[in-house]
């Protein structure tokens, strides 16, 4: 990412500010971080730190945020307003499309291949075990792509909208919000063996959830990061029975109360709380929880449980500010694990199946 610090007089700085808009035009990823200008006896001197590098992906192809503003302007106010009123009729709805982008990136990268159905030709990732009647949102995906087909056809992919849908919930239920570049394309296959594989399970340790999050080029930090999202939204009694009967570092008061609902047989769907505290607010108590060993998953207790990221699990407890740049800056990364671009996948017509 070049850098450049330099003295400018006023006919320099005029030309950055015309190069800048160009680069803008150009479809180019430009911030400029940083002006200052203070008088001198000299003149102006000006500082300027001009980033103009490309968001490049694994394709090594371009994508940016501006991406369908030539080719669709209203695709974004689209998925917005088609976010807004899916949450509206159904507040849970945001936490799965959330997660329904965390599955989709962990296999194979975001290309929309979660969304592909199964036929008797065709098996996905809808029926992979950590999916399986647990990962839903798929409908509002499908309603989003209808309109968009409509106003703009065969235009904006699957995995496009279900990233901006990741974010545009996040966004309505109190969280932060990022810029969400764009152009990935959708995949025409679909690996339930690697979705069995990839998708970290709720019975994982640390260094499993280190590893897993390694496997996609995410640091340990945008997995504590990330691991906040389970502030908002339900997990099923089959996902935590074994924190709940066998864990030592639960709050015995909690685990009582679980157990009532969820007991060592049976009613495998009964749904709780991720963050007992606020689970339709994208906030930080969900590391409050861990402090008080309140976390509902095994996974999620592991990240605090007295190791080298416990720190980082009391500092975002501390300061909303910190966790959600974090956030943001994670589900950049994850957004963008192994694209498709250019010429390579398809953008399909229906989420569910190929062209
Ligand atoms: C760190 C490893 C992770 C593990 C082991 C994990 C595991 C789980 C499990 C088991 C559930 C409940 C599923 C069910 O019972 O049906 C769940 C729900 C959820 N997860 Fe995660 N998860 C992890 C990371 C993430 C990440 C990175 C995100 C998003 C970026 C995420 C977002 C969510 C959300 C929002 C829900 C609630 C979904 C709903 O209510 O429909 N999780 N997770």
């Amino acid at each position: 990412m070049p850098r450049f610090d330099v003295k400018l007089n006023i006919g320099q700085r005029n030309f950055v500010r015309v190069l800048c808009v160009l680069l803008l035009v150009l479809g180019k990823n430009v911030s400029i971080i940083h002006v200052m200008a203070t008088r001198n006896a000299l003149g102006f001197f000006v500082v300027v730190v001009l980033l103009a590098t490309p968001v490049i992906t694994t394709t090594g192809r371009d994508l940016s945020p501006t991406y369908y503003h030539s080719k669709c302007p209203e695709a974004l106010p689209i998925v917005r307003d088609g976010i807004a009123k899916a949450i509206k009729n159904e507040t849970r709805v945001g936490a799965s499309l959330l997660r329904l982008h965390f599955h989709d990136c962990f296999v194979n990268g975001c290309d929309a291949s979660i969304l592909l159905d199964d036929t008797p030709n065709f098996v996905g990732e809808k029926t992979a075990a950590p999916n399986n009647n647990s990962v839903r949102g798929f409908e509002v995906i499908d309603h989003i792509k209808a309109r968009l087909e409509k106003a703009c056809p065969g235009v904006v992919s699957c995995a496009d909208i279900v990233a901006l849908a990741a974010r545009d919930s996040v966004v309505y239920l109190g969280g932060p919000s990022w810029k969400v570049s764009l152009g990935r394309r959708d995949s025409t296959t679909a690996s339930r063996s690697l979705a069995n594989t990839s998708i970290p399970p709720p019975t994982s340790n640390l260094s499993a959830l280190i590893t897993s999050f390694a496997a996609q080029g995410l640091s340990v930090r945008n997995m504590v990061a990330l691991s906040g999202s389970h502030t908002i939204g339900l997990a099923r009694c089959t996902s935590f029975r074994g924190r709940i009967y066998n864990d030592s570092n639960i709050d015995a008061s909690f685990a009582h109360k679980l157990q009532m609902k969820c007991p060592k047989s049976g009613n495998d769907s009964v749904l709780q709380r991720l963050d007992i505290q606020t689970p339709t607010f994208f906030d930080n108590f969900y590391y409050k929880n861990l402090l008080q060993k309140k976390g509902l998953l095994h996974s999620d207790q592991e990240l605090f449980n007295g190791s080298s990221v416990d720190s980082l699990v009391k500092k975002y407890a501390g300061d909303t500010a910190a966790f959600f740049h974090d956030f943001a800056r994670a589900m950049i990364k994850m957004s963008e694990i192994k694209l498709l671009t250019g010429s390579n996948g398809q953008i399909r017509k229906n989420c569910r199946k190929m062209n």
